[in-house]
């Protein structure tokens, strides 16, 4: 059972941290709430108890005895702020003590995430920008907020990521054993994610069963490391569009392709975890093919194009110098050859940099919400990817494209 603190600054945001709290309580972790006194304007303290089925306080003079801020923070094992207002990150860079939650951030020796709420305006100022450099320089994590409607009619970045975004990046953090690096400041990530859908008539399709999620968590842990990702998104099963990423919805291969070619041109790497059709029907009726005597006994196919070939060409070519390309494989071991064999060929027949290799069938990767696999490397480097979210996988992947980009 991990111990993991919530604190909540006083923003409007505040009702969100109620489901990160329950997200945490329902997964087996202990959560102590320490709210800022401004929080409570907006959250009852009877709420976090209840919640967290803990006594709440806000300031130090509470339980005395105990020396609570110096107990919570020695005993966190995670520290998630959710909102962090601007003030209250501005205490925190301060190194001020001057109520509970700010006195324990000052005491915890583990990992912290701050997921900043605020307006726009308060988000670019100089002064809280120099506050998250400082906090981030002390190595504590603070999300990139995502961009959306604000409280009242505006809109802009500084909307507090989705709980479960935040909840995907806390437990990257307890998993990780590492800090996760800001190291992709300035890059231009390309992503493709989720199953192209190669229509048949007006209502049927090919598909496959790519839920998009991998794709989604290179996206969203890019993002948190600094890139400016372009999300080009197939058919995915209702996923939460990342805080703080471009999505371009699309169908068909033909479609991903014409996006992914347009986006990739002066990019830093194009990432393509999407489950492209290999091929699709020829002829698309223009009505809804119907049972009796037209009815047909056979679809025929042709071959779409190979996205990730072509990017690879293209490069050869000239035209993508620079752009790092890493592709996926998912596979099953045959008669012939078990996975990795299959995937060190893919490797070589698709060329490109990296080739994130996935072991598919009886429940693994497809829908799921943990991976494994291998990063196979144009170099021969080959690396084990432990079973683990898929947060965890995205974040070994990037660790790995790093150092290859220009
Ligand atoms: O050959 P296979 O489909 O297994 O290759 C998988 C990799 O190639 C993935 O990175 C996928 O996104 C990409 N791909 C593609 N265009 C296709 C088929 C696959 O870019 N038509």
């Amino acid at each position: 059972m991990t111990r993991v603190i919530v604190g909540v600054g006083g923003g409007i945001a505040a009702y969100k941290s109620c489901a990160l709290v329950r997200r945490f309580t329902e997964t087996g972790h202990e959560v102590r709430v320490i709210p800022t006194e401004s929080a409570l304007n907006f959250i009852g303290k009877a709420t976090f108890e209840a919640l967290s089925g803990h006594p709440v306080h806000t300031g130090v003079f509470a339980d005395v005895p105990e020396v609570p801020h110096v107990r919570l923070g020695q005993e966190a094992e995670l520290m998630v702020i959710a909102p962090a207002t601007a003030d209250l990150m501005a205490r925190a860079a301060a190194g001020r003590a001057d109520d509970l939650l700010t006195a324990t951030l000052l005491t915890a020796r583990c990992p912290i995430l701050f997921a900043p709420a605020m307006h726009t305006e308060m988000w670019e100022h100089p002064a809280t920008v120099a506050n998250v450099a400082t906090l981030r320089a002390r190595g504590a994590m603070v999300m990139e907020p995502a961009h959306g409607r604000l409280t009242g009619s505006d809109t802009g970045a500084g909307r507090l990521p989705e709980p479960e975004e935040i909840f995907s990046f806390a437990s990257l953090l307890l998993e990780r054993t590492d800090a996760v690096p800001r190291d992709l400041e300035g890059r231009r990530i390309i992503v493709s994610a989720g199953g192209t859908r190669e229509p048949l008539d007006p209502v049927r399709f090919l598909g496959n069963r790519s839920s998009g999620k991998q794709g989604y968590a290179i996206a969203r842990v890019a993002a948190q490391r600094g890139a400016h990702v372009t999300l080009i998104a197939g058919n995915t099963i209702g996923l939460e569009p990342p805080a703080s990423v471009e999505v371009v919805h699309v169908t068909t291969a033909e479609q991903l392709k014409v996006a992914v070619d347009k986006h990739a041109i002066g990019s830093d790497a194009v990432i393509m975890a999407a489950a492209v059709a290999d091929f699709r029907p020829v002829n698309v009726a223009a009505a809804k093919i119907k049972k009796g005597a037209d009815e047909p006994n056979s679809i025929e196919l042709t071959k779409t194009p190979d996205i990730l070939a072509g990017l690879v060409q293209s490069r050869r070519d000239g035209l993508l110098a620079g752009t790092a390309i890493v592709g996926f494989a998912a596979e099953t071991g045959d008669e012939h050859a078990d996975v990795l064999t299959h995937a060190r060929a893919k490797l070589a027949r698709k060329g490109c940099d990296l080739l994130v290799v996935n072991a598919v069938g009886e429940g693994k990767a497809f829908e799921v919400d943990h991976n494994d696999g291998w990063l196979l490397g144009a170099d021969g480097t080959e690396i084990a990817l432990d079973h683990g979210s898929k947060a965890l996988l995205a974040s070994r992947v990037l660790d790995s494209l790093g150092p290859l980009l220009r």
